[in-house]
C-alpha cells in the first residue's frame, strides 16, 4: 500500500523531492503508516534530466494535466510551477477532482488563495502551503498551531533572500546598489527581472500570507504598500552605521487600535535588536504577542532542500490524516475576516527615519524643524552632513508618529522649492 501524489513542474524543488523522499523514506513511513510514491510528474517538456529522474526514481513523465485530474490512484498533487497561468487554472481542476493540494506558489496564494480555499472546503480536501512563506522555517504550522491560544500583536519579517543578500552587501562591503545586484543574479538570486525581490513584491505576497494566519484576517493584496530598496544609497548606508542602526527591507503588521497596518518597507534596524543579524539569504520572522511574548524564527528562506522539506511536511500532513481516513484539516484553523481600507483606520504609531538635501545655507534646518513641530513630532536624532555643490544632508530620526502625520509632513516638504525629501524609512529600536 502506498498514498500516490503527482508533482506539477520538475524545477529546482521539485526534483528534490524524490532525493529527501528517498533519503527518509522509514521515517516518513513511520509517521504516515505508509509509504508516499511518487507516481507523476508533468512537465512542459521532456529533457534528459527529467527522463533520467523518472528512471531513477520510478515516475512516470506525463504533459497533460488531464492524466493528473483523471488518474484516481493519485490522492495528494503538489503544484511547484510557480506563478499565476496556468497554475490557477491546474489547481482548480485538481481540487474540484478532489484530490488535497499542496503548493508553494505565494504569488497565487498571496492573490487567488481564497478563491482555492472556497473550492477546497467545498470538495472536502485539503489546501496546504508551509513553503510558500519563507521555504524552510516552519512558520505557517507555528503560527496554526503553537499560537493557537495566544494573542499577536506584532509581527516584522525579512521575507526575501535575494534582498537581504543585497542589502548585506551594500552594508558591509559598501558595495552600491547596482553592484549588489549584479552579483544577485550572478549567483542565481535575483532573476533576470528582479523586479519582485526588489520592489518588495516578493515580501509582500508572503506577508499576506502571514497575515492570515498571525492575525485571521485576509487583506485584499493590493492594500499592502510596498517600497523597495533600489533607492537606498550609500548615504544611507553610512548614516545607518553612524547612528547605530543597519538596514533591512522588513515586512510589518502590527494591530492598531481599529486595524491592521501591514507594508513592506525599508527599515532602520538597531543592531541590538535581533533582526539585525539577519544576514545574507536568510529569513526571520520576529512576533510579538501577549502569550509567548517576543520570539524570533530564523532560517533559509529559498533553496531546493528547505523548501523540498517543508512542501514534504504539509504532504506528510496530509498523508497521515488520509491513511487514517480522516477529513483533513484546514491548513489555516483562523477565521480569515476580510479588512479594507486598513491603513485610513489605524492609528499604528512608529518611529521614521528621514533624508532631506538642502541648500547649506542659514535658516533652511529651521524651515524643515518647523514642518515637525506643525505636525507635533519630536525628534530622537538629528545629523547634518556636508554634500556636494553646496548642498547638505539633514537626517533626522523622529519619535512616534503615524503614517497621517507622514503624510502631512509631505504636504509642507512638497510645498517648498528648495529643500528636497530623499528618503523615509521604518526605525525599529532594540
Ligand atoms: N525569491 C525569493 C527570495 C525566494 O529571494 O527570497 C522565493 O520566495
Amino acid at each position: 500500500m502506498s498514498i500516490n501524489i503527482a508533482i506539477l513542474g520538475y524545477g529546482t524543488v521539485a526534483s528534490g523531492l524524490p532525493i529527501m523522499i528517498n533519503q527518509q523514506k522509514k521515517q516518513m513511513t513511520q509517521f504516515v503508516g505508509e509509504e508516499i510514491k511518487i507516481s507523476k510528474v508533468l512537465v512542459r517538456q521532456k529533457n534528459t534530466f527529467n527522463e533520467n529522474a523518472a528512471e531513477q526514481f520510478g515516475f512516470t513523465l506525463v504533459d497533460n494535466i488531464d492524466s493528473i485530474v483523471n488518474d484516481p490512484t493519485i490522492q495528494i498533487v503538489v503544484e511547484l510551477m510557480g506563478r499565476i497561468d496556468p497554475a490557477k487554472s491546474y489547481l482548480m481542476k485538481i481540487l474540484r477532482a478532489k484530490k488535497h493540494l499542496v503548493t508553494a506558489n505565494k504569488d497565487l496564494i498571496a492573490l487567488h488563495g481564497q478563491e482555492l480555499e472556497k473550492c477546497a472546503k467545498e470538495n472536502n480536501v485539503g489546501l496546504y502551503y508551509e513553503a510558500a512563506v519563507a521555504g524552510g522555517i516552519p512558520i505557517l504550522r507555528t503560527l496554526a498551531s503553537a499560537y493557537a491560544s495566544d494573542h499577536i500583536t506584532k509581527l516584522l519579517g525579512i521575507l526575501n533572500g535575494t534582498s537581504n543578500f543585497m542589502l548585506t552587501k551594500m552594508f558591509e562591503e559598501n558595495w552600491s546598489y547596482d553592484q549588489a545586484l549584479s552579483k544577485a543574479q550572478e549567483l542565481g538570486y535575483a532573476e533576470s527581472d528582479p523586479t519582485n525581490d526588489v520592489e518588495g513584491i516578493d515580501a509582500a505576497y508572503k506577508l499576506a500570507i502571514l497575515c492570515q494566519f498571525a492575525f485571521g484576517m485576509r487583506i485584499p493584496f493590493n492594500e499592502i504598500s510596498h517600497q523597495g530598496i533600489p533607492s537606498i544609497t550609500k548615504e544611507d548606508v553610512s548614516v545607518a552605521r553612524q547612528l547605530g542602526y543597519v538596514i533591512k527591507l522588513v515586512g510589518h503588521i502590527e494591530e492598531g487600535n481599529n486595524g491592521l497596518e501591514a507594508e513592506v518597507v525599508p527599515t532602520f534596524i538597531s543592531v541590538k535588536h535581533p533582526l539585525a543579524s539577519v544576514d545574507d539569504v536568510m529569513n526571520a520572522i520576529f512576533i510579538e504577542s501577549d502569550g509567548i511574548g517576543n520570539a524570533m524564527y530564523y532560517g533559509a528562506g529559498a533553496g531546493q532542500m528547505p523548501t523540498a522539506t517543508s512542501v514534504l511536511s504539509d504532504i506528510m500532513t496530509i498523508a497521515k490524516q488520509v491513511h487514517n481516513h480522516l477529513p483533513v484539516d484546514h491548513f489555516n484553523r483562523l477565521d480569515q475576516t476580510i479588512v479594507s481600507g486598513i491603513e485610513s483606520q489605524t492609528e499604528v504609531k512608529k518611529q521614521y527615519y528621514f533624508a532631506f538635501e538642502t541648500p547649506d545655507l542659514s535658516g533652511q534646518f529651521m524651515k524643515i524643524a518647523s514642518w515637525f513641530k506643525v505636525e507635533g513630532i519630536s525628534f530622537e536624532q538629528i545629523l547634518q552632513e556636508k554634500g556636494t555643490n553646496q548642498l547638505a544632508r539633514v537626517v533626522i530620526i523622529t519619535h512616534e508618529m503615524s503614517k497621517k502625520q507622514v503624510e502631512q509632513l509631505k504636504k509642507h516638504i512638497n510645498e517648498n522649492e528648495d529643500i528636497q525629501l530623499l528618503n523615509v524609512f521604518n526605525v525599529i529600536e532594540a
